[in-house]
């Protein structure tokens, strides 16, 4: 469905004198700037049409047939700049929202489109683009008259390394007016937490096809009638469908869409969030082909960028109860767990099982048994993301534990040895209490805090509060991953001088002596004259040209930290006669550094070279791309240069390669040659 975006306010009010001929008062109220004619004529006749239409009801009466109700605001593509925004009315009227930053009173104005879902009600979803990152917003969705509000805050920006929080609710899962009333205090909680944002793992209801059910999900009577509605309108959420969500789900919430509906993925700040639809792959051969492309795709490009990869889906492929050992589930958990352990996913949060229980597990379906730091924070392991089920918001259903066998080929170990935490344990189905668990995540170490509470649904009582049931510290190295921060890098085009320059930057610079870059362009159009280190003491360089891939090589003596963007290389080209500079395109391909580490191996000499020793040949064995190898860890990589580079001007053998009793320049140029 195309979404159109409408201008800005002050283009509004001219656009509305011009063409319906009086001004916007109410739903308007805050006109301010002034407006140039060219913005003006950006409004298409389409659009303007539909401001009329705001215009024309705000001297009218209240109609509750036409406030907007069900309002939810969820993470669009780019979480940090669009969101989406859902709503429904009993009868007709205009989809229309406004926006302003908190404590700012310029207003963005969109419109979207509506249609009857199968409820008989009128479906309003708007796409909202071109927000700031990390800024809360308040809006309002309606007519212009009747109308209904919320804030929201959009998510920081790719690789923004500020922490940030959110919240875990699986299974909310709304069937009727009892326990609806659990879920309302529930999210009433999650209203006083107020987390950055929401994640919920599916089943949002127990039947998507069921009005009422998604009219208790925001309308939940109760102590905290309007838990859900408040929660909804106020916080931005990201959702994955579950079982229980068919496609009518949609008709109410609006995810994105990328491999097949409702797999998705966003950044926010050091973390990427994949959501995958194991419904939908499930069923189709060809969507389970294209979610596994996408995720792959998605987790190389996050952990390129230094990101935490968490991935969500509804049914828990390692879990504490009884659907451990379903069909479909074995089938889903012998095809996903193996790539997500290979892909090294960090942590993965799953629902269904109306259980709370965690465990770093293995491709072989092991529990990985993670280090304890001295602090009691959890070192992650590689390659066994940390499997979670968040229990259950609502008041539905809690599973038990069951005993299971194993099938052939299945990576699973038996009693549930996969966990760490497993809530049956203390009796989480006979309890049955809602659960919430919410996490802070910082570049290096995500909190996680789960919280369960009893809402006696008979008696309309709290009967247990909140308590912490279970927390835990994830950290993970980041010493030695230096992010390399691709969309900073800048194109510098002269056309008079027929001249082009590409700057590559890099953010986080940290104790790195040795830089790999490498561009792509078009040689039919471009011609590399020059490529250089930006960086002071600079001792090495290597540069190659083929094929139309540029590299080159950096190496310092001295290790440098950089907190700040900085610049690192600068390639200079030339443009070919007759070319179109909009034509041109130069893609940086590899921006690679190594930290560096002291390591002290001996360096084994393999392979053969002769030489003469008092008239007698002698042959030893000697192999230049094995000295290479100063970490000895099987490979020449970026990592043997950044060695030899601190041994620069010293007689260290290891760094030696070609033996002349000096580690200099010579040597670098045997590493780089060697590097894979
Ligand atoms: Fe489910
Ligand atoms: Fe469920």
């Amino acid at each position: 469905m195309k979404k159109r975006y409408v201008k800005s306010l002050g283009v509004m009010a001219i656009a509305m004198s011009m063409l319906a001929g009086t001004p916007v008062d109410s739903f308007a109220a805050s006109t301010s700037g002034t407006v140039s004619e060219e913005q003006t004529l950006e409004l298409t006749g389409q659009q303007a049409q539909g401001l009329a239409e705001v215009q024309s009801v705000t001297k009218g009466v209240i109609d509750e047939a036409k406030i907007p109700e069900q309002l939810n605001v969820h993470v669009g593509d780019d979480a940090s700049s669009q969101v989406n925004v859902t709503y429904t009315t009993v009868a007709d009227t205009n989809t229309t929202i406004r926006l302003n930053k908190v404590g700012d009173e310029e207003a963005i104005y969109f419109q979207g489109e509506s249609y009857v879902g199968i409820s008989g009600k009128y479906i309003h979803e708007i796409a909202v683009s071109g927000l700031e990152a990390y800024t809360e917003y308040e809006y309002t969705v309606g007519d212009g008259f009747n109308s209904a509000t919320g804030t929201f805050k959009t998510a920081l920006a790719k690789n923004d390394s500020q922490t940030f929080t959110f919240a875990y609710l699986a299974d909310t899962q709304v069937s009727n007016a009892s326990n609806a009333k659990a879920l309302g205090a529930t999210l009433a909680e999650i209203n006083v937490m107020n987390p950055d944002f929401v994640y919920l793992a599916g089943d949002i209801t127990d039947r998507a096809t069921n009005e009422d059910q998604w009219q208790w999900l925001f309308n939940n009577d109760g102590l905290y009638p309007t838990g859900g509605e408040d929660m909804f309108a106020n916080s931005l959420i990201a959702i994955t469908q579950g079982n229980h969500d068919n496609n009518e789900m949609y008709q109410h919430i609006n995810a994105p869409e990328e491999a097949d509906k409702i797999a998705y993925s966003f950044d926010y700040g050091c973390m990427r969030f994949i959501s995958l639809n194991l419904e939908m792959a499930r069923y189709s051969d060809d969507s389970r082909a294209k979610q596994e492309e996408m995720l792959r795709k998605e987790v190389e490009d996050a952990k390129a960028n230094g990101q935490w990869v968490v991935v969500g889906f509804h049914k828990s492929l390692y879990t504490g109860a009884s659907h451990i050992v379903d069909g479909d589930i074995i089938d889903a958990r012998k095809f996903w767990c193996p790539i997500l352990a290979e892909l090294g996913v960090d942590l993965v949060l799953q629902g269904h099982d109306h259980v709370y229980s965690r465990g770093f597990v293995t491709a072989e379906g092991e529990n990985a048994h993670p280090a304890i730091n001295e602090d009691g924070s959890i070192e992650q392991p590689a390659n066994a993301p940390l499997y979670m089920v968040g229990g259950h918001a609502g008041g539905l259903k809690w599973y038990s534990r069951k005993n299971y066998t194993v099938s052939e080929g299945d990576p699973l170990s038996l009693n549930y040895e996969f966990l760490d935490v497993n809530s049956t344990d203390t009796g989480s189905d006979i309890k049955k209490e809602q659960v919430i668990t919410t996490f802070e995540v910082s570049e290096d170490a995500i909190k996680s805090v789960t919280y369960m509470f009893k809402y006696d649904t008979e008696t309309d009582q709290i009967t247990t509060d909140k308590y912490v049931y279970d927390e835990f510290t994830l950290e993970r190295d980041t010493s030695g991953a230096v992010t390399s921060y691709l969309k900073g890098t800048e194109l510098i085009v002269d056309e008079n001088e027929d001249t082009l320059e590409y700057t590559v930057q890099y953010d986080n610079i940290n104790e790195a002596n040795a830089f790999e870059i490498a561009l792509s362009y078009d040689t039919n159009v471009l011609e590399l004259t020059e490529s250089a280190s930006c960086l002071d003491d600079t001792i090495f360089t290597d540069s190659s040209d083929e094929n139309g891939v540029a590299s080159l090589i950096i190496g310092l003596q001295t290790p440098v930290s950089s907190s700040v963007r900085r610049n690192v290389a600068k390639f200079s080209f030339k443009i070919k006669d007759g070319v179109d500079v909009d034509e041109i395109i130069v893609k940086l391909i590899k921006a690679d550094t190594v930290e560096l580490s002291d390591i002290e191996d001996q360096l084994s000499a393999l392979d053969i070279s002769s030489e003469t020793v008092k008239g007698e040949v002698v042959t030893e064995f000697y192999s230049y791309e094995k000295a290479c190898d100063i970490n000895k860890d099987g490979k020449v990589t970026l990592a043997d240069l950044a060695i030899a580079l601190t041994k620069y001007q010293t007689t260290d053998e290891k760094c030696d390669i070609n033996r002349d009793d000096i580690v200099n320049v010579l040597d670098y140029v045997m590493i780089a040659s060697y590097m894979e």
